[in-house]
């Protein structure tokens, strides 16, 4: 008979058999799995076999997230992350090597361009960026600076800018050029940039996938081959997610598309009103018929999404003003929640930038990013309504 330690850690770590199958993924709360012999734990370090020993490597629950992601993207293979930053660096470093560029659209979200510009800047990558909505001048830096790998985001942030995916991929494919898109924005129910040409698809799963504001995590797909070349990335950066947190995000799978279909009738809605507001100087929302992005997006979105931005005309001091003033709204940087969240980029996600920066990625001081959540829309239209009657007060203060 063992002592009673021996026996109370057997005890609780005796994982039962179940030949019936969960309703649900289990969650994998383990950091190893024990092999049956020394030559079954080799086999499966080494890749010869499939199978399980480290959760940093690999972990079941994890790896249905990544699965799961895989088959909604149309893509042969995924591997999920810690974060969204930590799938779009894995996917970064895996095309580019120290001495090459990589272009990128110039509207990307703050924290992606902080990777490129102070990161992998310092590590000798030079990233250059161009305008997305110029697929010649796009070609033409690809060309010039024989970039291994063109970056671009699906809807940009915070600009609201649709890319036009298979023409940006055909103009980087000519040069050999890898193509590296960030999903996020519109999900894979609103687009699947492989089947536009993409390479690589990148998400922080922090939002529509999971859609709840309760996790952190980023996956990437595409070809096996491709997400292979990450996967030592992920396993010696260690990047990994918990199987906690795929969990979450495996459960706000299902109702992805109603999610996204509730974000896109509200934000279509919202948008068409704010269009005729005291105090509003422009609506960035692909679904506006006059939206710039409106043909691309007819053509590559399946929804228009629930992000959309507006400018104040009263600048800095308005957009300060609005967020102050709302009681529904999160103010918050975060995005693809239940919650509608509203955020002044120029202030957060992009206060990093200076003036001549963000003119250059086309943020206005007074630019507001609203993503727009599954709240009845009269009540949010209340609550803008509250943002704007103090915007413009402010905007007359001046
Ligand atoms: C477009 C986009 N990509 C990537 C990220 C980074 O994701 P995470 O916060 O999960 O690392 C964000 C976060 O806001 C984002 O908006």
């Amino acid at each position: 008979m063992t002592r009673f330690s021996t026996r109370a850690i057997q005890a609780a770590t005796r994982v039962p058999h179940v030949n019936q199958i969960a309703s649900a993924v289990p969650i994998y709360q383990a950091a190893a799995f024990s092999a049956t012999d020394a030559a079954e734990l080799g086999d499966v370090l080494t890749g010869a076999v499939h199978g399980y020993a480290y959760s940093r490597i690999d972990n079941p629950t994890t790896a249905a997230l990544a699965a799961a992601v895989a088959e909604l993207e149309g893509a042969e293979s995924g591997l999920a992350f810690a974060t969204g930053m930590a799938a779009i660096h894995a996917a970064i470093v895996s095309v580019v090597r120290a001495g090459q560029t990589i272009v990128v659209t110039n509207a990307v979200y703050g924290t992606t361009r902080d990777l490129l510009v102070r990161v992998l800047g310092g590590l000798g990558i030079a990233a250059e960026f161009v305008d997305p909505t110029d697929p010649a001048a796009v070609e033409a830096a690809i060309a010039r600076t024989k970039a291994p790998a063109l970056y671009v985001e699906t809807v940009s942030n915070p600009t609201i800018v649709v890319s036009d995916i298979a023409a940006l991929a055909a103009a980087a494919h000519r040069h050999g050029a890898l193509v590296l898109v960030d999903n996020t924005f519109a999900s894979p129910y609103a687009c699947r940039p492989l089947e536009l040409g993409a390479d690589l698809a990148m998400h922080s799963a922090t939002k529509y996938l999971s859609g709840h504001s309760d996790v952190l995590a980023g996956v990437a797909v595409g070809s096996r081959e491709r997400i292979d070349a990450m996967r030592p990335i992920l396993v010696d950066v260690g990047g990994a997610l918990a199987p906690l947190a795929a969990f979450l995000v495996l459960r706000g799978l299902p109702t992805l598309a109603i999610r996204m279909e509730r974000h896109t009738e509200t934000a279509i809605d919202l948008a068409a009103w704010l269009q005729g507001q005291e105090g509003v100087a422009r609506v960035l929302y692909p679904g506006l018929p006059g939206d710039p992005s409106h043909a691309v997006a007819r053509r590559q979105l399946s929804v228009y999404g629930g992000m959309l931005a507006f400018e104040l005309s009263g600048g800095r001091r308005a957009g300060q003003a609005f967020l102050d003033a709302m009681r529904l709204a999160e103010r918050t940087a975060s995005l693809g929640s239940v919650r509608t969240i509203i955020s002044h980029p120029p202030s957060t996600t992009h206060r990093q930038l200076d003036e001549a920066a963000l003119a250059a990625a086309g943020i206005a001081a007074g630019l507001l990013r609203c993503s727009v959540g599954l709240e009845d829309v009269e009540d949010l239209r209340e609550d803008l309504e509250l943002g704007l009657a103090a915007a413009v007060e402010a905007g007359q203060a001046k």
